[in-house]
């Protein structure tokens, strides 16, 4: 749980800031808010003490609520501190280093993380002097989370939207995270891949994504640079982490090679088809009047055993599904693929494993003694100890 301070500036956006402050808290976090002057003509400040469940502090002098909890209080109290709105005047004051109300002078004070997100009218977002502003303040730190491209409420369509309050969140999370993967580039697979038959039949499987991008999330949240690469799923991409889509095992294996030099950890989650159909038919196939249709597969190429042999000082993650003796099962195939640790899971059960979001895994290294078992969990928290797992690997 952390203490967030969301400031909230003067703009149609700042409606947002109330589901904002919803799900800050719904994730434990403790917020309180301060206003600008132009903020209040957008939602009244009882909204936003009803939801953080604080008073709601707007001014930088009002002998009543300065009794409650100072400006240089609010400023010391706050382990991040979050601009959303963030209009162009806010942007301007921060650049300028202003301390002309409440928000800007807390925000001179603090030494807490700072993130905005920027909220405008297209033009005022491109103007030199906001782009300069900016640029000033991610010189100085400041962390900045958008603006997304949309329908503006102004009647422009371009850049200066908002970004949704659960991208905010992502974004908050991340600053709150110490960044102990500060030093690593984190290669990860994702999904099922997809092999035509012919131009419209594939063979894939049930593999959703979700504990790769769950991985790539975390490893995000913990200051590594990650590459994702992802299967046909329908995911939206993680902040801050660069994606890059396949379909094929092949498609895969290219674009994990074409990275992998610059990879310190590699993270095999994919569910790579074994097979693919040895010959590719231009026309769909048609039915024939037999009863049986015989389709010719050869073996895909193993990623994870080729990147095990050339890994290096990498460490390599591998996972895999098992039905039956699972845990001499990922020994074995730890032996025979190469790679450091294998996340085992058993997919014959019908509550973990593929298109849940909960799940349990064991976490297998070479011996007895370096194997792990995670109960039961969300795939957040299994993507969190996998990854203090892999720390562990890397510090030895
Ligand atoms: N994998 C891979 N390339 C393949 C097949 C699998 O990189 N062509 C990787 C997966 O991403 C996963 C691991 O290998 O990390 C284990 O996959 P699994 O299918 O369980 O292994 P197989 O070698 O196919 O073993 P099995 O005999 O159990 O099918």
């Amino acid at each position: 749980m952390s203490r967030v301070l969301l400031g909230v500036s003067g703009g149609i956006a700042a409606y947002k800031a109330c589901e904002l402050v919803r799900l800050l808290t719904r994730r434990g976090h403790e917020v309180r808010v301060m206003m600008t002057a132009g903020a209040v003509e957008f939602v009244t400040p009882l909204t936003l003490q009803t939801l953080s469940g604080h008073p709601v502090r707007s001014e930088l002098f009002a002998p009543g609520e300065e009794s409650q909890i100072s400006h240089i209080e609010l400023a010391d109290w706050a382990d991040v501190v979050v601009l959303a709105p963030a209009t162009a005047n806010l942007i301007a004051s921060l650049a300028q280093g202003l301390a002309n109300d409440l928000v800007t002078t807390v925000c001179l004070a603090t030494r807490a993380a700072v993130l905005v997100a920027p909220a405008m009218n297209v033009n005022m977002l491109q103007h030199p002097a906001t782009q300069a502003n900016l640029a000033t303040l991610q010189e100085r730190g400041v962390q900045r989370i958008g603006p997304d491209r949309g329908d503006l409420a102004c009647g422009w369509t371009g850049e200066g939207r908002m970004v949704d309050p659960e991208v905010i969140v992502a974004a908050t999370e991340r600053l709150m995270r110490p960044a102990v993967l500060a030093e690593e580039a984190v290669l990860i697979t994702a999904g099922p891949t997809e092999e035509p038959l012919d131009p419209v039949r594939v063979l894939s499987n049930r593999s959703s994504g979700k504990m790769g991008f769950a991985l790539a999330d975390e490893a995000a949240k913990r200051g590594a640079e990650v590459i994702l690469i992802a299967g046909p799923v329908s995911l939206p991409t993680p902040i801050g982490v660069r994606r890059i889509d396949v379909r094929t095992a092949e498609e895969m294996r290219s674009a994990v090679f074409a990275e992998f030099e610059h990879a310190t950890v590699v993270i095999k989650t994919a569910a790579v088809a074994d097979y693919r159909a040895a010959d590719t038919v231009d026309q769909k196939i048609k039915r024939e009047s037999a009863d049986t249709l015989e389709i010719k597969l050869v073996r895909n190429p193993d990623i994870l055993r080729e990147i095990s042999a050339a890994k290096g000082e990498r460490t390599v993650v591998g996972f895999a599904a098992e039905t039956e003796n699972v845990l001499a099962n990922a020994r074995d195939k730890l032996k025979r693929k190469g790679c450091d640790l294998i996340v085992v899971n058993d997919v014959s059960r019908a509550d973990i494993g593929f298109d849940v979001d909960q799940n349990e895994v064991t976490i297998v290294g070479p011996t007895a003694e370096e194997t792990t078992r995670v109960p039961l969990s969300s795939k957040v928290e299994i993507a969190a100890a996998i990854l203090d797992r892999i720390i562990q690997v890397r510090k030895t």
